[in-house]
């Protein structure tokens, strides 16, 4: 079984996708990480990371090895690390480059230890319309900006990050506006994904009805 789970920064994807790959036993993939380790190796080279050909070649190079040390380094996470990922996946090659890698998981789906997966739930912007068009089941979870801005505050507040409320508003407002604009596989919701407005349900109710939807396709099935 594969399952996408889309939608835009901060929304909620992410805690949901894990829990749901825990309580399904399914592999996880989170294909941002992808975006922002290009992006992290661009920062660590220095090189200027609005340069195509550059960020191509880094693309080109960038294996699940090297993503997993870099999966280490904090700065993958923080707000530059957003802003770099998101820069690189506006970027028509660079996102060509890294679908391959992307399909080719839902073909062998495994855990974070190797071992073999029944199937897979991919967490991304483009997982239900690009690289997983055929996913069994899709969703697309959504929140207003100023309900996403304050679940990330309290994310990098909680990690000790020195950032302000306005900032982190302004960062995702930029982001939604480049993930939505760009010309390549741009953030929208698959034609036949299950759209869920998380702004004023919280994670036990999220997980409640996507557990129902998938419950009801297993039975189905
Ligand atoms: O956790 P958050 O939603 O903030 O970000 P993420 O999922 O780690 O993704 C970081 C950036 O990578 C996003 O802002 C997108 O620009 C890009 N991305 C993408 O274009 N396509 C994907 N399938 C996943 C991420």
């Amino acid at each position: 079984m594969i399952i996408t789970i889309d939608g835009p920064a901060a929304a909620g994807k992410g805690t949901l996708a894990s829990t749901l790959s825990e309580k399904y036993h399914l592999a996880y993939f989170d294909t941002g990480m992808i975006y922002r380790a290009v992006g992290l190796e661009i920062r660590l080279s220095g090189v200027d990371v609005n340069d195509e050909q550059q960020a191509l070649q880094i693309a080109q190079t960038m294996t699940f090895p090297r993503m997993m040390e870099l999966a280490k380094d904090k700065r993958l996470r923080d707000s530059i690390g957003g802003e770099y990922a998101s820069i690189v996946a506006a970027m028509t090659s660079v996102r060509a480059k890294l679908l391959k890698m992307q399909q080719d998981f839902a073909l062998r789906p495994v855990y974070a230890d190797g071992t073999p997966a029944k199937g897979a739930i991919y967490d991304g912007r483009d997982t239900g319309t690009v690289v997983c068009p055929h996913a069994d089941i899709k969703f697309y979870i959504t929140a207003s900006p100023e309900v996403r801005a304050e679940r990330r505050y309290k994310e990098f507040i909680a990690k000790g990050v020195d950032i302000s409320y306005e900032q982190v508003l302004q960062d995702v407002k930029i982001r939604d506006e480049r993930d939505s604009n760009r010309s390549s596989a741009p953030l929208k919701p698959a034609e036949d994904a299950i759209i869920l407005d998380t702004s004023n349900l919280g994670i036990a109710e999220v997980l409640k009805k996507a557990c129902e939807i998938i419950d009801s396709y297993q039975k189905n099935s």
